[in-house]
């Protein structure tokens, strides 16, 4: 049996593989309600051989959203719609997450198929909210937060994993990444505030170690807790990968179970080294230095590179995001690859098995 397909157990939750869909935006709820457009999606994903789905990043309040077609989880009818995917997902014994979400400074956009750029108050947009008042280059400019602000935030993400767990999932990931407003706090590119949120890798930190602990205190043990970082700015003088050891070592004490490590996104300066596995670094020394599960994102698009990847154990698993809209059961294909077999869901099975 390959590692690719041998279970994992990350805090309570025991995961049939280590080939994992990655969290993937859809940009087409209402009110930030999921439609029917994510049944399928979702749907097809689940039934292609995971061991866990992450469904996308999902707004812990409106203002956070990417897009105003963005996805959410700040209303109980977002929740009550959302459980359909652990319901269905149950079934086939695949593992949920759900990407807990704030986009800060990158907030009120257009979705991608539009004009790049903000989007107007005017035209069902918002004035967006960061630690500092400075725009990511082409959108609009954010309101620095006040202090009471961020400390309805963490409810907010309280909130949120509340309502997750009640919609079924087995994972709650915080999303720290990506130049997103958790991001913004981490980073001395985004952050130039003077208050106890500023200043210092410590106060810098603060408010994701924060969220991590009171989120921890609702997410039983029973569950898993993520946080998706960015490893890396990219950038000199940016938020660098010795920092994410030291913040996964935070996270660590304060109950996280395990870190997705991404990176880039927190300015268009960046230079990223793009290429396979481009990401798989900064998993393994995360995992070996501070001592935490980790999964490796980006560019991974085979069988045979995820069980490289995973072989001398210093990654614990893989996210796929591309290869899998290109081929949802890309499970059922890399385990074939690899010499293992892993089921067709029952329904497919007759055109696939000898009987
Ligand atoms: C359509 C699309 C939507 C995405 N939405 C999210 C998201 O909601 N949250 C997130 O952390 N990353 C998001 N990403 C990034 C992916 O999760 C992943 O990290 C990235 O695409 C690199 O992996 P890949 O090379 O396998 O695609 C998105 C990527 C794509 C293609």
């Amino acid at each position: 049996m390959s590692k690719l397909f041998s279970e994992l157990k990350v805090g309570g939750v025991t995961f049939k593989n280590r080939a994992w869909v990655s969290p993937m935006c859809q940009y087409s709820a209402v009110e930030g309600v999921i439609q029917d457009w994510h049944a399928v999606h979702y749907g097809s994903l689940i039934t292609g051989g995971s061991g866990l789905v992450m469904v996308e990043a999902s707004a812990v309040a409106p203002e956070g959203r990417i897009t105003p077609r963005c996805a959410g989880i700040w209303t109980d009818q977002q929740a009550q719609v959302w459980a359909e995917v652990p319901r269905f997902a149950q079934r086939f014994g695949v593992k949920t997450g759900i990407q807990l979400a704030h986009a800060g400074r990158k907030a009120s956009t257009n979705v991608p198929w539009d004009e790049p750029g903000s989007v107007a108050p005017s035209a069902g947009g918002w004035q967006t909210i960061a630690p500092s008042a400075i725009a990511f280059e082409g959108y609009a400019a954010p309101r620095e937060m006040t202090l009471d602000e961020i400390e309805e935030l963490k409810g907010q993400f309280a909130a949120a994993a509340e309502r997750a767990l009640g919609a079924g999932f087995d994972v709650i990931e915080i999303h720290a990444a990506h130049g997103y407003l958790l991001h913004e706090f981490l980073s001395p590119i985004s952050n130039k505030r003077t208050d106890e949120y500023g200043g210092s890798f410590e106060n810098r930190i603060r408010l994701l170690c924060e969220i991590a602990s009171y989120v921890r205190l609702i997410v039983p043990a029973t569950h898993g807790l993520f946080v998706r970082i960015s490893a890396s700015d990219w950038i000199d003088g940016g938020w660098s990968i010795e920092d994410s050891v030291a913040l996964s070592r935070e996270l660590k004490a304060r109950g996280v179970d395990l870190i997705d490590c991404s990176s880039a996104g927190i300015s268009p300066e960046q230079q990223i080294e793009v290429g396979p596995g481009y990401q798989v670094k900064f998993a393994r020394q995360i995992q070996q230095e501070a001592g935490i599960l980790t999964n490796a994102v980006g560019m991974i698009t085979t069988g045979e590179q995820a069980e490289e990847i995973l072989s001398d154990g210093a990654v614990s698993a893989v996210m796929i995001a591309r290869a899998m809209l290109g081929n949802p059961r890309w499970p059922i294909q890399a385990a074939a690859d690899l010499g293992d077999e892993i089921p067709w869901p029952n329904q497919y099975a007759r055109g696939f098995t000898a009987r």
